[in-house]
């Protein structure tokens, strides 16, 4: 009989791309995937620890799963309580504490081991199975081929962990040391997406140009390695595939050999999430960022000199411990510097275990809003000029779903803006020139351009 798998993401693409892989493994013991946690078999929430507010959220949902569970109870039924990812490595014990109905803790680097841990509660009864641990093999030898068919777009892990520590991060405690998965392993997986459908892959890492796989074993390489730049050549190398994009990447790790993928890869998209963190170079030292504000500003000189249009996404984080005004200053002057398409931004969270946790010169909570709320406006006002600055160009969009309203679909340009325009359902998966008449904060809308309207590029 089929039972019926809930799983709930939080936080970054790793993680949904976890949950894919989540549903993977449980889909041949007869899991199949439910809208609601409402009297499903198994729950499982996909947790991020990034931010105290994320860690919260999930002891919040916690309380109503507590309840469907006592209803199913009631109804004669099981329901399995799984804590996955980044929550349930960093605090296990909390959760055990707060929330003593869950069944399964599983860790990020241990969810191979997930069907055997749902076998182990099943029997178990009430008692509960943890397995936070940092195992030694990788999982990904044990995770089932990609089972359920990926959309136009789909996103692949390449790489894990990171070895960074930034004094702010629970990384590199949940997640463990770096490692890159082999790049034949990653070539196997990109061919079997692009056969399923997909026509862009996103190649996902927390460190991900950190990237440094083992070479396939027919593949040039001096090291036995491969780098970042190295894999993309390859992958742009498969039928079919269109477009490539990765992300999140450490400013320490532009290489050339990654630059110049940039110069010469036409199927890699000129948008890049370049994290700086902060502007002032003694905030930066702080946080144990490896980079000056200006080291920042000459890899994207470098970046930009191979790809004119490269347009930029950042990660912000305001009133670090002992961020001075004058810090907070030389983060608004680099932003101006830059010129950002879009950007993220967060007050400083103090993470347990972390050393800027334990820093005695914390900012107060008001600065942190006001600061905030400043930098926030001048990044809106720059994504809202970059947009502005796309109507009446002609952009190759990639149509993947349809939009809200009949008629319409959406897809996305090549610098990661949502666009909408009036098409036909089937030209889902196709690139197809659209001139863009208006833009909002978040999207854009246009129409599809001349000739295209009727006979543009097939879907391969
Ligand atoms: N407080 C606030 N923001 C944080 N980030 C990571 N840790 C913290 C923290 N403790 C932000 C960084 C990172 C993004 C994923 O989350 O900007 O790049
Ligand atoms: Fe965290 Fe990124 Fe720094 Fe690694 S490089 S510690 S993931 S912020």
């Amino acid at each position: 009989m089929t039972k019926r798998l809930f799983i709930k993401t939080y936080g970054c693409q790793m993680n949904v791309y976890d949950s894919a892989r989540m549903a993977d493994l449980m889909a041949p013991l007869g899991y199949a995937a439910a809208a609601t946690a409402e009297g499903a078999d198994l729950v499982i929430l996909n947790t991020c620890h990034i931010r105290e507010k994320a860690a919260e959220k999930v002891f919040s949902e916690l309380g109503s799963i507590r309840r469907l569970k006592r209803q199913r109870q009631r109804e004669g039924g099981r329901m399995l309580v799984a804590v996955a990812g980044c929550v349930a490595q960093a605090e296990g014990e909390e959760i055990q504490r707060r929330a003593p109905f869950v069944d399964i803790l599983v860790g990020p680097q241990a969810y191979h081991r997930l069907p055997e841990l749902v076998a182990r509660a099943d029997l178990a009864g009430e008692g509960r199975v943890l397995d936070t641990s940092f195992p030694a093999e990788p999982k990904f030898d044990y995770l089932p081929e990609t089972g359920a068919a990926p959309g136009v777009t789909a996103f692949l892990t390449i790489q894990e962990g990171c070895d960074k520590f930034c004094t702010f991060c629970v990384v590199p405690y949940t997640r463990g040391a770096e490692y890159s998965r082999p790049a034949a392993d990653i070539i196997a997986e990109a061919s079997c997406l692009v056969a399923g459908g997909a026509r862009e892959i996103t190649l996902l890492g927390q460190n991900v140009n950190a990237y440094h796989g083992a070479a396939p074993p027919d593949g040039q390489s001096g090291s036995g390695e491969w780098r970042l730049g190295e894999l993309v050549r390859a992958l742009a190398g498969l039928p079919g595939l269109a477009r490539i994009r990765y992300t999140t990447s450490h400013p320490r790790d532009v290489d050339d050999g990654l630059v110049a993928a940039h110069r010469e890869v036409p199927q890699l998209m000129p948008f890049l999430h370049l994290p700086v963190q902060s502007g002032s170079d003694r905030v930066l030292g702080a946080m144990n960022r490896r980079h000056t504000a200006d080291q920042y500003k000459a890899t994207v000189e470098r970046l930009r000199g191979a790809r004119p249009d490269l347009a930029l996404s950042s990660d912000f984080i305001v009133g670090f411990p002992g961020e001075t005004e004058q810090d907070f200053q030389a983060t608004l002057d680099l932003v101006s510097a830059i010129g950002y398409a879009q950007a993220f931004s967060f007050k400083y969270s103090p993470r347990p275990g972390t050393p800027a946790a334990s820093a005695e010169n914390q900012v107060p909570e008001p600065v942190k809003t006001e600061r905030l709320t400043v930098l926030q406006a001048s990044l809106q006002q720059q994504q809202r000029a970059f947009n502005a600055n796309c109507i009446g160009r002609v952009l190759p969009i990639l149509f993947e779903k349809p939009g809200r309203h009949q008629g319409q679909l959406v897809g996305r340009s090549p610098y990661s803006q949502a666009v909408h325009a009036n098409a036909p359902a089937d030209r889902i998966g196709e690139i197809v020139p659209v001139m863009i008449r208006a833009a909002q904060p978040n999207s854009l809308a246009g129409d599809i351009a001349g000739a295209a309207a009727g006979d543009g590029e097939r879907a391969a």
